[in-house]
C-alpha cells in the first residue's frame, strides 16, 4: 500500500518536474513554513510516510498556538458576553481542544502520526457547528452589547481564523488521499465554472423547495479557466452568494413565480486574480440598508417571512443544506465571506442598482499569481 503510493508520488514528481508542481505551490506560496518540500523533495526519493509525520509535526507545533490565541480572543470579551452559555459553549470547545493538542507526544513514527491524524479529525467533527453556535450566542446578548466593532472584530477574527486551522488540518488529513487533481486540498486545476455550477445546482434545489421555482444561471467570461486552488473557501462563500441573489429575485417576482429573469455569474481570470461576479435582477439592496447587510446578524429574512405570500418557507430554505444550515436568516451569509475573502487576500464587494438588482464581486488572488499571494 505505501509502496504503492510512494511510486506514484515518484511518477508524478517526474510529471511535474518540469513545471511549477503542487508541492512546490503550497511551499512557495501559502504554507510558507509548511513542510513537504523538505521532505519530498530535499530527501529524494520522497516517501510519503516521512512527509505524513513532518507534516504532523508541524501542525502539533502550530496548532496549540493558533487555539492559544482563540482561547486569549474569548478570554478578552465583556464579561456579559462571555457568561452566554453558549458562547461559554465554544470557549470550552477551544480550550478542550488546546490541552488534547497540547498532551498529545511527540510525533515520531508512524503509528503516532496515524494517531495524530485521528485526533485532528475528532476535533475537526468536534468544532463543525462553532459558526452557528457563536451566530446563536452573539445574537442571544446583542443587546448587551453598545459596541458594534467589538463584535465585528471578535468575529472576523475567530471565523477566520477557524478557516485558517481547518484549512490546515483538513490539508493534512487529504494528504493522506490518493487523488491525481489534489495536493492535500490544493485543486491543481480548479475550474471556477465547474464549482459555480455545483453551487449553483445546491442554491436552485433549495430555492425550489422553498418558492416553487427559482432563477436559472447563466454562467459567462473565462469559462474555460483552469488553474491551481483550493476550493474550500469558495465551497463557504458560493453558496451564500448564490442563495442572496436567488432570493432577491424571487422575492422581487412574487406575483410571477414562474416567469423570473436569470441570475448572470461572470468568470474574469487574469494573472494576479480571478474575480466571480454575480448578478441577479432581485431589485437591489435599498439604499437605507446597504450600510448594514455586511454586518452580523444584519437580515431581512424575518420581513420576508412576513409577507403572506411568502408562506413562511424562507426560514427552512437553507437549513436544509450542509453549509447554509442553521445560520440562514442569521444574517452571516456577507460578513463571512467578506472576512474570508479578505483574509485570503481578496476581496468581496457590492453594487446595487436600486430598482434593478445587484451585482456582488468576489476577488480573490491566485495562489501562483505574479501578485503577492497570501498566507494561511
Ligand atoms: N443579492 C441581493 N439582493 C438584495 N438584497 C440582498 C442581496 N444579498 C444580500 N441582500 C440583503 O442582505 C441581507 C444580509 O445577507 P446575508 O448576510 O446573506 O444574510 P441572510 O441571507 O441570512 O439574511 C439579506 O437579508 C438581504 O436583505
Ligand atoms: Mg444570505
Amino acid at each position: 500500500m505505501l509502496i504503492s503510493k510512494n511510486s506514484r508520488i515518484l511518477q508524478n514528481f517526474k510529471e511535474n518536474i518540469k513545471g511549477p508542481s503542487p508541492v512546490d505551490l503550497l511551499d512557495r506560496y501559502i504554507l510558507s513554513h509548511f513542510y513537504i518540500r523538505n521532505s519530498m523533495y530535499d530527501s529524494f526519493p520522497p516517501c510519503l510516510s516521512v512527509s505524513l509525520q513532518s507534516s504532523a509535526k508541524y501542525l502539533h507545533k502550530e496548532l496549540p498556538v493558533r487555539i492559544a490565541h482563540r482561547i486569549k480572543g474569548f478570554r478578552s470579551l465583556p464579561f456579559i458576553i462571555g457568561c452566554n452559555p453558549t458562547i461559554l459553549q465554544v470557549h470550552e470547545l477551544y480550550i478542550r481542544a488546546y490541552h488534547m493538542l497540547i498532551d498529545f507526544p511527540a510525533i515520531k513514527d508512524q503509528e503516532m502520526e496515524a494517531r495524530y491524524s485521528k485526533l485532528v479529525q475528532q476535533l475537526l467533527d468536534d468544532h463543525k457547528d462553532v459558526v452557528t453556535m457563536l451566530a446563536e450566542g452573539f445574537r442571544e446578548c446583542r443587546r448587551h452589547i453598545q459596541d458594534e466593532t467589538l463584535v465585528r472584530n471578535f468575529l472576523d477574527t475567530t471565523l477566520t481564523s477557524r478557516l485558517g486551522i481547518r484549512m490546515l488540518a483538513t490539508h493534512h488529513l487529504a494528504l493522506h488521499e490518493e487523488n491525481p487533481d489534489f495536493v492535500g486540498i490544493i485543486c491543481r486545476r480548479l475550474s471556477p465554472k465547474k464549482i459555480i455550477e455545483k453551487w449553483v445546482d445546491f442554491a436552485r434545489r433549495l430555492c425550489e423547495h422553498q418558492y416553487g421555482n427559482s432563477p436559472r444561471v447563466r454562467i459567462n467570461g473565462h469559462v474555460a479557466a483552469r488553474f491551481p486552488f483550493i476550493p474550500l473557501p469558495l465551497d463557504y462563500i458560493l453558496p451564500e452568494l448564490l442563495k442572496n441573489a436567488m432570493r432577491a429575485t424571487m422575492e422581487s417576482h412574487l406575483d410571477t413565480p414562474y416567469n423570473v429573469p436569470d441570475v448572470v455569474v461572470t468568470i474574469a481570470n487574469n494573472d494576479v486574480d480571478f474575480v466571480i461576479r454575480i448578478s441577479d435582477r432581485g431589485g437591489g439592496i435599498p439604499h437605507r440598508i446597504l450600510e448594514k447587510v455586511t454586518d452580523y446578524h444584519y437580515s431581512t429574512a424575518e420581513e420576508s417571512n412576513q409577507d403572506p405570500r411568502m408562506n413562511n418557507l424562507f426560514n427552512t430554505m437553507t437549513n436544509s443544506g450542509p453549509q447554509s444550515g442553521p445560520m440562514h436568516g442569521f444574517g452571516f451569509g456577507l460578513p463571512t465571506s467578506r472576512a474570508y475573502a479578505e483574509y485570503l487576500g481578496g476581496s468581496l464587494s457590492i453594487q446595487s442598482m436600486q430598482g434593478i438588482g445587484t451585482d456582488v464581486y468576489l476577488r480573490l488572488r491566485h495562489i501562483d499569481g505574479k501578485g503577492e499571494s497570501f498566507r494561511v
